[in-house]
């Protein structure tokens, strides 16, 4: 719903072009598809294949299948430009669209060529869910079970009895739908395994009604096509969605989770390389995680992007107050190479993140956490040996600003949990202070220009962060000093 206020990318005409082409493109490939089931259909026999298509009225029925694919594709186009503008905008997620959709009715047709029900129902809904969303998934499962059937009607004199083939679209529907709602809160892909058995339970109770006769004369090869399906869906998905994480550069849960790892090799680097600066990053993704929960952005992306949002800082971590205990290497040097050092932190982190093949996302907040805010303490240590005035850009970070809701939180999370733990300070009036002065100084900054966030969350952003970080830094009890022979222990 939210989605509804937010500033949609403004489309030109060459963008309708662009989508529009590429929606055609992939409605030509839909049709070159389906000749080439034809072509299977007619065992490779290219006569055969004519005098099927010749036989019956077969010409109208093509016809109408192609105007019908025309009209799904423009469907899809409608359901996407109305519902998610953005992802629409970019090609690669217009590929993406039809390349489940492809992928899934092809191994549909295939498996269906032995055993109908075995056949993988749920793939196409699943690789939407992890890659989009639960309601895209919905949609795609519609649309994927939509073309299966209109596959099968025309290939039904020599394929499939009629009773079967609307059982097939029964089974194939309802039990998509169930396998979107169990894998959608599922957090590991082990767990999403097991989900396949249980996608295998309605899909053989569904089909011992739809084939009761049959089914009570030998139900085994019924009950082994029902886990087939189950299992072939959940096997497929988990070998296909390592490749279109990596194609289509998309994060899904379980990526997520794998990466916000503490195993996971960059953060371990960062743990055994600079302590200070990992603990400060675990610090900095609870805020971060509970903001993102406050204004309905994702948790779980989130936390990743606070996690490596300071990796670049493993160039040098000794610049980093976090990592220094007594001895300041800043002191030896000139202030315009300490600005050097620290902005550079931002590219660094671009840049190990990209070494490590990790998302995109973590890339971008990891250069945009600073957005271009100035380096006041270097600017101020530099003014004090120059005579004529300075240029506050030189101490500035090179930015972008926050390009996302996401970054934004990260950056002020980042300062708010950076200054608290600087001054010491811990109640939550002190903290109040201290967040509302890092906000007002960001926005002065006109650092939050460039994404979407509101006053509204940014005031929701201002009190969690408050909450949580006086949480963090609660008091401790004082413990009486205890002297034992003149040495002070505390
Ligand atoms: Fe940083
Ligand atoms: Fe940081």
């Amino acid at each position: 719903m939210e989605k509804k206020f937010e500033r949609l990318r403004p489309w030109t005409t060459k963008d309708y072009v662009r989508t529009i082409s590429w929606f055609a493109i992939h409605t030509v490939i839909f049709v070159l598809g389906f000749i080439a089931v034809l072509y299977v259909n007619a065992k490779f026999d290219f006569s055969v294949m004519l005098d099927f298509i010749q036989s019956d009225g077969k010409v109208e029925n093509l016809i109408y299948l192609i105007v019908a694919m025309c009209l799904i594709s423009l469907g899809i186009y409608l359901y996407f430009y109305n519902e998610n503008r953005d992802f629409l905008y970019e090609t690669k997620n217009i590929n993406l669209i039809f390349i489940i959709l492809e992928i899934s009715v092809a191994i549909m047709f295939g498996v269906g060529k032995y055993m109908v029900y075995a056949r993988p129902f749920a793939l196409c809904a699943l690789l939407a869910l992890l890659l989009m969303d639960k309601r895209t998934a919905i949609f795609m499962n519609t649309i994927s079970c939509f073309l299966m059937f209109m596959i099968d009607t025309f290939l039904s004199v020599n394929v499939l009895e009629s009773h079967i083939l609307y059982a097939s679209l029964l089974v194939g529907f309802s039990t998509s739908v169930l396998a979107i709602y169990l894998v959608h809160k599922t957090s590991s892909r082990i767990k999403v395994f097991l989900m396949g058995f249980l996608i295998a339970i309605p899909l053989i109770v569904s089909t011992v009604c739809l084939e009761f006769t049959a089914v009570m004369k030998n139900p085994l090869p019924f009950i082994l096509a029902g886990f087939t399906s189950g299992m072939l869906s959940v096997v497929l998905m988990m070998a296909i969605l390592p490749l279109f994480e990596r194609i289509f550069n998309k994060v899904t849960d379980y990526r997520l989770f794998e990466i916000t790892d503490h195993k996971a090799p960059l953060l371990r680097k960062l743990r055994e390389t600079a302590p200070g600066t990992f603990n400060h990053c675990l610090i900095v993704s609870t805020l971060v995680e509970a903001c993102a929960a406050a204004i309905g952005e994702n948790t779980l992306l989130a936390r990743a992007c606070a996690y490596y949002h300071d990796v670049g800082k493993l160039e040098r971590p000794e610049f980093f107050t976090e990592n220094q205990s007594g001895y300041n290497p800043h002191s030896e040097i000139p202030p315009e190479l300490s600005t050097d050092i620290i902005r550079s932190h931002a590219t660094d982190g671009e840049k190990f993140i990209k070494q490590y093949h990790l998302p995109q996302i973590l890339a971008d907040v990891a250069v945009q956490h600073h957005g271009t805010m100035p380096i006041t303490y270097f600017y101020m240590r530099a003014s004090k040996f120059s005579e004529s005035a300075l240029d506050i850009k030189q101490f500035s970070y090179e930015g972008p600003k926050p390009q996302s809701k996401i970054a934004a939180i990260v950056m002020i999370a980042d300062a708010c949990e950076a200054k608290a733990r600087a001054d010491g300070k811990r109640n939550h009036a002190d903290v109040d202070d201290i967040v509302c002065e890092i906000i007002e100084d960001r926005m002065a900054h006109h650092q939050f220009e460039e994404c979407n966030l509101t006053f509204r969350e940014i005031e929701i952003i201002r009190q969690t962060i408050t909450n949580a970080l006086s949480g963090v830094h609660h008091d401790r009890v004082q413990y009486p000093k205890l002297k034992i022979g003149g040495d002070k222990y505390e």
